[in-house]
């Protein structure tokens, strides 16, 4: 199959009994979940319940009712921006943030009047807490930040930002999308109001589940109106969680894939899982120096950043040395801008983009030798651009 070192795209391989589950509930069950009453229905019922009660589990939460099952993180991120900002407020934001967030509100500040703060960066792509507090003001109703950048890995400082928030009781949105899976995320402990994750990178399941988990009472309007599968003859989304938000049928193979998942983690150990990839990334830091010609943006510092490593070669484009690795070594990385301008403007990639390692669980120390043994060969390569 090659080596794969893409995995914050998303994860591969996946633990194998996250497709077993899926493949057993498929051919020996397969009812929808909260729409029958046979029981069958009512046992895919519980495989839901089950997902919900273990997503809570992982992020130190207590009420399962509110994880609500979405089809990624994209649609997470929606639901939350969408679903609490109206007209006339101020929404505040990092300066990494995937397009999934960004998009999304440069969407509503173009159609609906919201305005909108970005919390300045260090150059390496570290948010100071206290650059937060000068730009609050009176109708700020949300912030939303990553929790580690897509680009540059950088670990962002949720727990402090956490706190003003809850001093300024204004909602605060976390986008998982890279750290659940790999680091401890405690909602209650850190002031998370809404967290948003996606089921296919590091945590491991497949692609087409993700969710947001809500700590927050406030008024979140629906995304979508459907089918819940009861109180059918009201007209309107109903007004208890998890319905509320949850409309049409849900992707049950999936969520049991997803437990299927959680549960690979808790057995590794989420501490274990983060001291494996941080040592492939002291590795992998170490070993990339080798290569002649190469730019590794960011900090270069284990302890500050999760399994991701932009770099370029000065003499090629990244877009060609992506396919070089591809088509040469059987090597899978990506190339690019990887959906967040605002990242690359920090470290002045914003035309060229960058080559971005994603280092995941399975990968192997073996893995980033031939990524260094290749690179050499590329960077030497006269056929440069
Ligand atoms: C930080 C961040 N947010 C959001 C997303 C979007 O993820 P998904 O495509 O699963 O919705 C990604 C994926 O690349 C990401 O890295």
């Amino acid at each position: 199959m090659g080596i794969y070192l893409d995995n914050a795209a998303t994860s591969f391989p996946k633990p194998k009994a996250v497709a077993q589950v899926m493949f057993d509930f498929m051919t020996e069950n397969g009812c929808t979940s909260g729409r029958g009453a046979y029981e069958k229905a009512i046992e895919a019922d519980k495989f839901v319940y089950q997902t919900r009660k273990a997503i809570a589990g992982l992020f130190h939460f207590n009420n399962p009712k509110k994880v609500i099952f979405t089809s990624n993180i994209t649609e997470s991120l929606n639901l939350a921006i969408q679903g609490i900002l109206k007209e006339g407020d101020h929404v505040i934001v990092s300066s990494l943030e995937h397009n999934g967030v960004w998009r999304c509100i440069k969407t509503l500040e173009r159609d609906k009047g919201i305005t909108l703060s970005k919390i300045p960066c260090s150059k390496d792509g570290y948010t100071k807490v206290d650059d937060l507090k000068n730009l609050i003001r009176k109708n700020t109703a949300l912030v939303v930040m990553t929790h580690a950048s897509n680009v540059l890995g950088t670990i962002q400082p949720i727990a402090g930002v956490g706190r003003i928030c809850r001093k300024n009781n204004i909602p605060f949105l976390v986008d998982a999308a890279q750290t659940a899976g790999v680091l401890n995320i405690d909602i209650i402990n850190n002031n998370i109001d809404l967290l948003a994750f996606t089921g296919h990178k590091s945590l491991l399941g497949p692609m087409g589940t993700g969710g947001l988990v809500l700590n927050w009472d406030g008024e979140i309007h629906p995304l979508k109106s459907g089918g819940t599968g009861g109180d059918s003859a009201y007209e309107y989304q109903p007004d208890y969680y998890p319905n509320r938000l949850e409309t049409g049928t849900l992707n049950v193979p999936g969520i049991i894939g997803l437990h299927e998942a959680i549960k690979f983690i808790q057995q590794e150990g989420l501490d274990n899982i983060h001291k494996k990839e941080t040592e492939l990334i002291d590795y992998a830091l170490n070993r990339l120096n080798e290569v002649d010609n190469i730019t590794i943006y960011g900090p270069q510092d284990s302890s500050k950043i999760i399994g991701v490593i932009p770099f370029n070669l000065r003499n090629k484009s990244c877009e060609k040395v992506a396919y070089e690795l591809d088509q040469n070594f059987g090597i899978m990385i990506r190339s690019g801008l990887h959906c967040a301008p605002s990242a690359h403007q920090l470290i002045g990639t914003e035309k060229t983009g960058t080559c971005r390692i994603g280092i995941g669980y399975f990968n192997k120390k073996n893995d980033i030798d031939h990524l260094v043994e290749a690179l050499k060969t590329v960077s030497s390569n006269k056929n440069n651009q």
